[in-house]
C-alpha cells in the first residue's frame, strides 16, 4: 500500500483554556454536567474512536485537571503554558502530526454533548473528498460568540472569522464554526508554525487554517448539523445551566421510556451515570448521583440525597434521606430525615427510621433502629431492636472501636453503649444504660443511676424558693 496512514487517525483535545468567562476559579473542563466533569465527555467520545494515539493539551491548573480525570495514563497530556490561543495550543502537538500522513480530529474539552456518529460523519467525507480541513458548522439563530463562515461567491467556505474580528457586512452571518475539525497532517505540521496573531485578541486562531488552506487552493469542507444542540460549546455558568436541563430531559425521559415513574421531571436530578430499573417511582426534589443503582419497586419519596449507592428490589426512601455510599437490600426501609454514611449496609427488610445517622455499620435482616440513634463501626445481627435515642459511642478522640449487637438483641430507649463492647444473643438491655462492659448472651444489661424519691419535696421546694423571691 502507497499509504498506510490514509486511514489512521490521531485525536486532540483542546483544553487548556482558562475558561475566563465562567467568571469562577474551577478549570472550566472540571465544571460537572450530568454529575461528570465536562472534560470526561469529550475523553469518552475520543475512547469510541479509532484513534491511534489522543493527545490531551492542558495548561491552566494542569495538574488539578489531571487529578480530576479517570485512566489519565491513556493519553498523551500535552502542557500548554502560556495559553496563547487555539492555533497556539495545536501547536504544542506539532511532534505528534509530523511524519504523520493520516487524518488529526482536533475536538474541544467545553463540547460535551456531540455525538460519536457526528464525529464519524465528519471523518468519512474529509477522507473521502481528500480536504486539508474539514469543519463542523451549523446555522444558529444566535450566533453570538462563535466564529463565522466565510464563503465566496461560489458559496465555498474560505475563512472562519472570530465575532470581534467581524468586517463590516458579515455579522449577519448565521453559520457558524462548532469547534470541531479534521486536518490532513502534513498540511497542519506545514501550516500551524505559520499562524500568526494578527487579531482583536492577540492570539494564535486554529481557525485561521482554514484561510490558509483556501488561500492555497486546498479543499476546505464543511459538514452541517441540522440540530446544533450536540454542539454546543460552554463558555458560561448560564450556557452550562441551559445544558444541564437538555441533558437531564434525555436522561429523565430516557428513564421514564424504559419505565421509571417521575412525578416532576422539572425537579428531579440524575446522574448520567445512575441505573433504575422499571416500576421504581421518583417523587419530586429527588437527586439520583454517581454509581448509584435502584432495584425494581422501590419508591424515593421527597428530597432524598442519594449518591453512589445500590438499593435493591423494593426499598422505601422517605423524605429528605441522605444516603452516601451505601448499600440498601430488598424492602429496606429509611427515613423520613435519615442519614446512611459511607459504608452502611442495610439488609432485607431492615429499618431505619427519622434522625438516625449509620455509619460504615451493617444492620442485620429485619433489624430496626426507628428513632433518634447514631450507629458507627458496628455490627448487628438479625431481628435487633434498637430503641430511641441509642448512641454507639464509637470514638475516644483518637481512635474509632467496635459495636457488635447479636441476633435477636433488644436495645432499650437511650442507652449509651461504649465501644468496643460486644451484646451477646437475645440478651435486653435496659433502657438508659451506660453500657461499658460485654453483656453475655440472653442476660439483662443494666447500667443507670439508683433513683431516689422524696415525697411531698416539689411544693415545699415552691414554697421556699417563692419566699426567697419576695425578700430581694
Ligand atoms: C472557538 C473558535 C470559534 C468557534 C468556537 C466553538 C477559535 C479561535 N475560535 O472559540 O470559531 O465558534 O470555538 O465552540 O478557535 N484552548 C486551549 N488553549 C488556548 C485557548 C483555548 O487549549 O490557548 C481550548 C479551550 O480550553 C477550549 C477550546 O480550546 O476547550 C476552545 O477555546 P475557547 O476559548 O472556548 O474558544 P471559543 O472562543 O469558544
Ligand atoms: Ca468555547
Amino acid at each position: 500500500m502507497a499509504n498506510s496512514d490514509v486511514n489512521s487517525l490521531k485525536v486532540v483535545i483542546l483544553a487548556a483554556g482558562k475558561g475566563t468567562r465562567m467568571r469562577s476559579h474551577l478549570p472550566k473542563v472540571l465544571h460537572t454536567l450530568g454529575g461528570k466533569p465536562l472534560i470526561s465527555y469529550t475523553l469518552s467520545l475520543a475512547a469510541d474512536l479509532a484513534a491511534q494515539k489522543t493527545v490531551l493539551v492542558l495548561g491552566h491548573r494542569a495538574q488539578l485537571v489531571q487529578s480530576g480525570m479517570q485512566d489519565i495514563d491513556k493519553y498523551e497530556i500535552v502542557i500548554q503554558d502560556p495559553q496563547q490561543g487555539t492555533g497556539h495550543a495545536l501547536l504544542q502537538c506539532l511532534d505528534f502530526f509530523t511524519g504523520f500522513t493520516g487524518a488529526v480530529l482536533v475536538l474541544s474539552g467545553d463540547v460535551p454533548m456531540l455525538l460519536p456518529e457526528t464525529v464519524n460523519g465528519i471523518l468519512a467525507s474529509h477522507r473521502q473528498r481528500g480536504a486539508a480541513v474539514s469543519v463542523l458548522t451549523s446555522n444558529l439563530k444566535d450566533p453570538d460568540g462563535y466564529g463565522r463562515i466565510i464563503r465566496d461567491e461560489d458559496t465555498k467556505p474560505v475563512a472562519i472569522r472570530e465575532q470581534r474580528d467581524l468586517l463590516p457586512g458579515e455579522d449577519g452571518i448565521t453559520e457558524v464554526n462548532m469547534g470541531v475539525y479534521a486536518f490532513d497532517a502534513p498540511f497542519l505540521a506545514r501550516e500551524l508554525p505559520r499562524l500568526s496573531n494578527d487579531n482583536a485578541q492577540g492570539e494564535y486562531y486554529l481557525t485561521d487554517l482554514v484561510l490558509a488552506a483556501s488561500g492555497s487552493g486546498m479543499l476546505v469542507t464543511t459538514h452541517t448539523l441540522k440540530d446544533p444542540d450536540q454542539a454546543l460549546g460552554i463558555n458560561t455558568l448560564a450556557e452550562l445551566a441551559n445544558m444541564e436541563v437538555v441533558m437531564q430531559n434525555e436522561i429523565l425521559t430516557k428513564l421514564m421510556d424504559s419505565g421509571v415513574r417521575i412525578m416532576d421531571p422539572a425537579t428531579t436530578y440524575v446522574d448520567k451515570t445512575v441505573k433504575i430499573e422499571a416500576d421504581v417511582v421518583l417523587h419530586p426534589m429527588t437527586f439520583l448521583q454517581g454509581e448509584t443503582t435502584i432495584g425494581t419497586g422501590s419508591v424515593i419519596h421527597p428530597g432524598a440525597v442519594i449518591s453512589d449507592s445500590i438499593l435493591g428490589e423494593d426499598v422505601t426512601v422517605r423524605p429528605y434521606s441522605v444516603i452516601n455510599s451505601s448499600i440498601l437490600e430488598k424492602g429496606a426501609d429509611v427515613g423520613p430525615f435519615a442519614h446512611l454514611r459511607p459504608g452502611t449496609h442495610l439488609k432485607e427488610d431492615s429499618r431505619i427510621g427519622n434522625f438516625v445517622e449509620v455509619k460504615k455499620s451493617t444492620i442485620g435482616k429485619g433489624s430496626k433502629a426507628s428513632h433518634l440513634t447514631y450507629i458507627g463501626d458496628s455490627d448487628l445481627g438479625e431481628g435487633v431492636n434498637i430503641g430511641a435515642g441509642t448512641v454507639t459511642c464509637n470514638y475516644d478522640g483518637f481512635s474509632k472501636h467496635k459495636t457488635v449487637i447479636e441476633d435477636g438483641v433488644f436495645i432499650g430507649s437511650g442507652t449509651m453503649l461504649v465501644a468496643p463492647v460486644r451484646i451477646g444473643n437475645n440478651s435486653i438491655v435496659a433502657a438508659g444504660s451506660t453500657i461499658t462492659r460485654d453483656v453475655p448472651p440472653e442476660a439483662l444489661g443494666i447500667a443507670r443511676g439508683k433513683q431516689t424519691v422524696k415525697e411531698n419535696w416539689a411544693p415545699e421546694f415552691r414554697q421556699k424558693a417563692a419566699k426567697g423571691k419576695e425578700d430581694t
